[in-house]
């Protein structure tokens, strides 16, 4: 098996394993083809890199290089991409119940806030009265491919509900702010076309109900993120052309229709440009025949979480074994002491043996920036492969660095 022409045996040698390997050409052509997809004469589209899918500053850069902005959550990612040196301008802070300290940041920063609460206005306020202000609007519907991350809808912790939007705004103008943005995510991994488009039909509604009762246009509509890839068994990849050519026709014909003003369409992808980038990178360490078969290898839900969160199923190659039949049925867990430390159940894989390298694909978001030294069971290295080169870009973790944080 190879990642961007480097045979993935030899970066185990050279690195060890777990690790986490990146193909940033890969990255590259997800970003070439999303732009094309969301490229509009009429309509100004803004790309916002969500950095939580992947914080690495070498991925944040790569996406600024390539003509998107940054979506940041939190004071420490927002710190990463000034670091790298994405322009204030170009960064949009999403937070969740932002604290004081969060919102002196992201106004300090001069960046773009985009409100979870109305309460979050009057802390904002205590901070400073920044020209422009957005809400994260929760429109009442949810919808992503687990539970767990259903962002929007009667059971989400995110955003104003929709109802109450109009005090939202209302609240702003009295603080003598006037210009404005919308924000909605209602989740994400979606691989359904149709709902993009309909989820945001739906949001502009709301939007122009707040217009209708409050007078005001918006700068920029955001739709967030949400766009999904497909894993194990999920069947076929999203059209991401079809999306933005009905997402784009929509935007036009409703924000004429409600008359909105002349906003800027804005969309924060993150697992969509990096998830099928990443690859995890372990090795088989034993094969147990208990009441079940299983082989344990040595990374676990401490490198790679989403398969206990969620039960989320990564696509498992066998590099040496790609063309062996599979015709094993096994469970495949880590090293951790839980019972939840499992990657997959009863898995068909070729017949497998101690030593064997095995590889999870589809691991680029949601992956490393997830990880955890728990049990003392530390940090993997992360591997770049750019420009037909292996780049060591995060070094594996060590047990300096765990005392370094603790006083004796
Ligand atoms: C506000 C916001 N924007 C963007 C994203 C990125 O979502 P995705 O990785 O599904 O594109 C998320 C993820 O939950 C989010 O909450």
């Amino acid at each position: 098996m190879e990642i961007s022409g480097i045979d993935v045996k030899d970066l185990v040698e050279k690195y060890g394993t777990p690790l986490y390997v990146y193909d940033f050409q890969r990255m590259k052509d997800n970003a070439e083809r999303l732009k094309t997809a969301f490229k509009s004469d009429t309509i100004s589209v803004d790309i916002y890199y969500a950095m939580k899918a992947n914080c690495h500053p070498a991925i944040v850069k790569l996406f600024w290089e390539n003509g998107f902005g940054t979506d940041c959550v939190s004071p420490g990612e927002l710190e990463v991409a000034l670091k790298v040196g994405v322009n204030p301008e170009n960064i949009l802070y999403t937070g969740n119940y932002e604290s004081l300290k969060d919102l002196s940041a992201a106004f300090k920063a001069r960046v773009i806030i985009n409100l979870d609460d109305i309460a979050s206005l009057d802390r904002l306020l205590k901070v400073g009265k920044p020209e422009r202000i957005s809400y994260r609007i929760n429109p009442g519907k949810g919808r992503g491919k687990y539970k767990e991350i259903t962002t929007g809808g009667n059971k989400a912790k995110f955003g104003v509900p929709h109802e109450k939007s109009i005090v939202a705004y209302e609240n702003a103008l009295k603080a003598g702010i006037r210009r404005f943005g919308a924000h909605v995510m209602t989740g994400s991994g979606v691989l359904d076309e149709d709902h993009f488009p309909r989820m945001l039909n739906n949001f502009l509604d709301i939007l122009g109900n707040i217009r209708h009762k409050l007078g005001i246009t918006f700068e920029f509509i955001d739709m967030g993120g949400g766009f999904g890839i497909p894993y194990f068994e999920d069947g076929e990849a999203l059209d991401i052309h079809i999306v933005g050519r009905e997402v784009l026709r929509v935007f036009k014909k409703k924000v004429k229709e409600l008359d909105l003003g002349n906003p800027t369409l804005a969309i924060e992808p993150g697992r969509y440009l990096v998830g099928d980038a990443g690859y995890l990178v372990s090795r088989v360490l034993g094969i147990k025949e208990s009441y079940r078969k299983f082989a344990g290898v040595d990374a676990g839900f401490n490198t790679l979480i989403r398969p206990a969160l969620y039960n989320a199923q990564h696509p498992i190659v066998i590099p040496g074994k790609e063309n062996v039949e599979k015709k094993i049925s096994i469970n495949i867990c880590g090293q951790i002491c839980e019972n939840t430390d499992i990657f997959a159940i009863d898995r068909m894989l070729p017949p497998l043996e101690e030593g064997d390298l095995i590889v999870f694909t589809q691991a680029g978001a949601y992956g490393s920036v997830m990880s955890m030294p728990y049990n003392l069971r530390l940090r993997p290295a992360e591997i770049a492969v750019i420009n037909g080169k292996d780049v060591e870009i995060t070094r594996r973790e060590t047990m300096s660095d765990y005392f370094n944080r603790i006083n004796l």
